[in-house]
């Protein structure tokens, strides 16, 4: 059977800005290793694909100019940074993938090589690592600069930066490791090389301090709309996180996508499209139309634009929120390909300011299937079937709960429906994602 693939968004307070004031979400707390263990273990034990924890590299500071509406509106406190709790979490789990964000902007690849090495090892082969551009100036703040890197220029950077840390886990060769105790002859200085990189943006000796991971490659995942980003990821990706809330636009921005793959000459079927989801799930249509509205009443328009300005790299709160959304996608520097398509739909139906916020704030405008179990199953083996995506990440509106929903609920129909697996297939990610190790020549 062929298997979608599922990756879990692991959040504190889930991805609906309402989730976490509903009855039904836990309280909001600093990062907690009790909580991360049981949620992974229980995606465990539903045989999701992946864990993936997000990232960004500042508190959302662009709107009024200040971290203030972020703090005031929405559940910040509980975001481990992603590879720490990662590692934390290898210890307690041992087939379900371990991906998390680092920013190609803000690091350095020598490091960034490093730590998902070691992931990789410490986990048996199961990490990924979503690699971004990052999107705000509050980003750039705490690194130096005063402002965010240009879009171009931060892509540029991005494949270089991929190309570096690739070089770096491909630098020890097959063969290196004699461990000779009798003639004190450790290893084989021959099948170790440095890299020599100097491009653009770094210069990077090598090789690196530490065996080719397991997987040779951790999972590389890309998430992103314009331009910039596909040229990227066409070329390099093995896992696209996409925002595709119409299904006819998913289909063809699939085929689009896997034909600039193939025509790089690599093979479509080792890049997996995930569309990202938030599902409302109820017992019944009715109770998950009730929770939708419930839900949706939760969410501060402030919330929804908060979130938004900083995705955007452009300050909303500079706008009379009862005024009507106009095209201002010339202003926007950070996250482009997603905001454009937002704005032109909230210019198409006349909303205002705070409007959109609001409506933002109640999908971050992903796919966001409203029923029960079966209806969200049925939804899911469509776009799977009818080729519009090769899985999704699953982003609960409300944490821990709306994750259980799905994992209790929604993979069994999937399951029945013979589109998800009901046992790993491999122990390292890529063998459960059905990719191949990539050979260091
Ligand atoms: C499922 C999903 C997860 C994402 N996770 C992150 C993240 O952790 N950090 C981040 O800066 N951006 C994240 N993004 C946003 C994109 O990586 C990226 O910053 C942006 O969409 C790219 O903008 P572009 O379309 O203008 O290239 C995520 C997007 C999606 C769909």
């Amino acid at each position: 059977m062929s298997s979608m693939n599922l990756a879990l968004f692991v959040s504190d307070a889930g991805t609906h800005l309402g989730g976490w004031r509903h009855p039904r979400a836990a309280a909001p707390q600093p990062p907690d290793l009790a909580a991360l263990r049981a949620l992974a273990l229980h995606a465990e034990s539903a045989c999701i694909d992946t864990l993936f924890i997000a990232d960004k590299l500042a508190l959302d500071d662009i709107h009024g100019g200040s971290f203030a509406s972020t703090v005031e509106t929405r559940a910040i406190g509980g975001h481990a940074e992603p590879l720490t709790a990662l590692a934390a979490l290898a210890g307690v789990t041992t087939r379900i993938g371990l991906a998390g964000t680092v920013s190609s902007s803000y690091s350095q690849p020598y490091t960034v090589a490093r730590m998902l090495a070691s992931l990789d090892h410490l986990s048996g082969g199961r990490a990924g690592w979503n690699v971004v551009t990052s999107v705000s100036d509050g980003e750039a703040r705490n690194h130096g600069l005063a402002q965010h890197l240009e879009h171009g220029e931060r892509y540029r950077r991005a494949a270089e930066f991929i190309e570096v840390v690739q070089a770096l886990w491909d630098s020890w060769l097959p063969g290196w490791e004699i461990a000779d105790k009798a003639s004190g002859v450790y290893g084989d200085a021959s099948r170790l090389r440095a890299i020599d990189h100097a491009g653009e943006f770094f210069r990077v000796k090598g090789p690196i301090n530490l065996p080719r991971p397991p997987q040779g490659r951790p999972v590389l995942i890309q998430a992103g709309v314009s331009d910039d980003f596909r040229r990227v990821a066409a070329a390099r990706a093995e896992v696209i996180f996409s925002v595709q809330p119409d299904e006819a636009k998913a289909r063809d921005f699939y085929r689009s996508f896997k034909a600039e793959v193939a025509a790089l000459g690599r093979s479509p079927e080792q890049v997996r499209i995930l569309p990202g989801i938030v599902p409302v799930i109820g017992a019944t249509e009715r109770e998950a139309r009730e929770l939708d509205r419930e839900l949706r009443a939760l969410v501060l328009p402030r919330a929804g634009l908060s979130f938004m300005s900083a995705s955007m790299n452009h300050d909303l709160g500079a706008y009379d929120p009862d005024s009507k959304v106009f095209d201002f996608t010339d202003r926007i520097t950070g996250s482009k390909g997603r905001f454009e398509a937002v704005v032109r739909k909230a210019i198409a139906e006349g909303l205002t300011f705070a409007q959109l916020g609001k409506w933002y704030g109640e999908s971050l405008s992903f796919l966001a299937p409203v029923g029960s179990a079966d209806q969200v199953a049925d939804v899911l083996a469509r776009w799977y079937r009818e080729r519009a995506a090769d899985g999704f990440v699953v982003l609960p509106p409300f944490m821990p709960d709306g994750a259980r929903d799905f994992l209790d609920k929604v993979v069994p129909e999937l399951q029945a429906r013979g589109v998800f697996r009901s046992a790993y297939a491999g122990s390292t990610l890529r063998e459960t994602l059905g990719l191949t190790v990539p050979q260091a020549e």
